[in-house]
């Protein structure tokens, strides 16, 4: 087989690029370990970036996004139970789209089959070979079937646990890394929201979070030691836990009900550099990981490739420019979000060390939050999301 372009990973990152590309005119082959059906079961995050957004139309999958998603002008921050409304259409004129990763996923995934983009799931064993050479390789296993597929480009978008960063040699990655010392507990449950917009809370106890799918679907989270189990936690002690961190005013708006997933995540910030290397690109989770308190993991993942299509459209059009700026070019947006999730992370959960300096430290920015508009406004744009260009 031979394509232009050979993408690792059907997530978000893979599919959105193949979309991009297919519209551009430039040949690709996906190739995805899992089956669909897994790949379709996950449950990640739900907040979209208006460049995200953006991104979605200008491929043409925003149908189904546009008549169930949700579109947020503003979130809460809670002080020990005191809500702040941060008014991100007013402060900035941008607003976010609720909307699962797991239905942007589908839609991208329905779109790519309907438009007969190759998406070829249950691909064992990839391999990435002669990623410097100008006919890089990937091979793979299907149905017992030793396969080959030869490219101009191969895209890493296979996630932090994949290939691809791991065929970039180690005296030429240099990675950057902080594990949090908790991760975050989270339920999905099909009960209606406590408010019409997210609330991120900060409490003596730790760090909560209340989102949604829908009008009828809450997705949850708590902070929770990375020692935690969670057979340890019933429904009934995450219940009671969420609504003595989300304070009474917002508690008593809680609907509770059984949870239809229950999980825990660790959180970890993560950059790998350079985002290069020959012909090989990485996008997404592959390159980068952010915790999750900024809602940026997908939306990262959406503009990597965005500069990573554009390049390669660049490319055949003769002008390479944007494949050499593309590394430099993506990692200056990831440290940006990098920062702002660190910042955003570290301000409202509760660190094993944090002593009552450091508490009164988080107090007094929260404060200052609550009081300035000014606050207010970098939080917001960090939010919403920096511009694209
Ligand atoms: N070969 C082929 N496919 C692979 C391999 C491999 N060796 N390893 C991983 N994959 C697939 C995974 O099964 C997954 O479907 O690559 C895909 C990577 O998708 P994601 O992990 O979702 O990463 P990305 O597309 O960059 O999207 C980032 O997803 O995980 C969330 O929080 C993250 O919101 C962020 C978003
Ligand atoms: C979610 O709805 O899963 C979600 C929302 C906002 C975040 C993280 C997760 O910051």
């Amino acid at each position: 087989m031979r394509t232009q372009v050979a993408i690792i990973g059907a997530g978000p990152a893979g599919l959105l690029l193949a979309h991009l590309l297919y519209k551009a005119g430039v040949e690709c082959v996906i190739l995805e370990r899992r089956d669909r059906a897994y790949v379709e079961s996950r449950i990640r995050a739900g907040i979209l970036e208006q460049v995200t957004v953006d991104l979605l139309r200008q491929v043409g999958v925003h149908d189904r996004m546009d008549r169930e998603g949700l579109p947020h002008g503003g979130f809460a921050l809670s002080a020990d139970g005191e809500l702040t409304r941060i008014d991100m259409a007013a402060l900035t004129s941008k607003s976010v789209m609720v909307y699962g990763q797991t239905e942007v996923t589908r839609d991208l995934i329905d779109a790519a089959i309907a438009r007969g983009i190759p998406l070829l799931f249950e691909a064992e064993d990839v391999a990435l070979h002669d990623v410097t050479s100008a006919r890089p390789v990937v091979t793979w296993r299907q149905d017992g079937e030793e396969k080959r597929l030869e490219a101009d480009f191969i895209a890493g978008c296979d996630g932090f646990h994949g290939v691809a960063r791991a065929s970039i040699p180690a005296d030429v990655l240099r990675t950057f890394e902080r594990v949090y010392p908790f991760g975050w507990l989270g339920v999905l449950a099909d009960v209606p929201p406590c408010d019409h917009e997210l609330i991120y809370a900060s409490h003596e106890r730790g760090f909560a979070l209340a989102s949604m799918r829908s009008n009828t679907r809450s997705r949850y989270y708590v902070q929770v030691a990375n020692s935690e189990k969670l057979g340890d936690w019933s429904d009934e002690r995450f219940w009671d836990e969420l609504c003595v961190r989300l304070g009474p005013d917002a508690a008593s708006r809680v609907t509770r009900g059984p949870s239809i997933e229950k999980s825990i995540a660790p959180l970890r910030s993560f950059v790998a550099e350079p985002m290069r290397h020959g012909n090989l690109f990485l996008a997404g989770d592959a390159a980068h990981i952010v915790p999750p308190t900024g809602a940026k993991g997908l939306n990262l993942a959406a503009t990597d490739v965005a500069y990573l299509a554009e390049g390669l459209a660049g490319f055949y059009r003769g002008d390479s420019s944007g494949i050499d700026a593309y590394s430099a070019r993506a990692l200056a947006r990831v440290w940006k979000a990098e920062r702002f999730s660190w910042w955003f992370t570290s301000l409202m959960h509760r660190f094993p060390d944090t002593d009552a300096f450091g508490r009164r430290m988080q107090m007094a920015e929260l404060g200052y939050l609550r009081g300035s508009p000014a606050a207010q406004r970098v939080l917001a744009e960090n939010y919403v999301g920096l511009p694209l260009h």
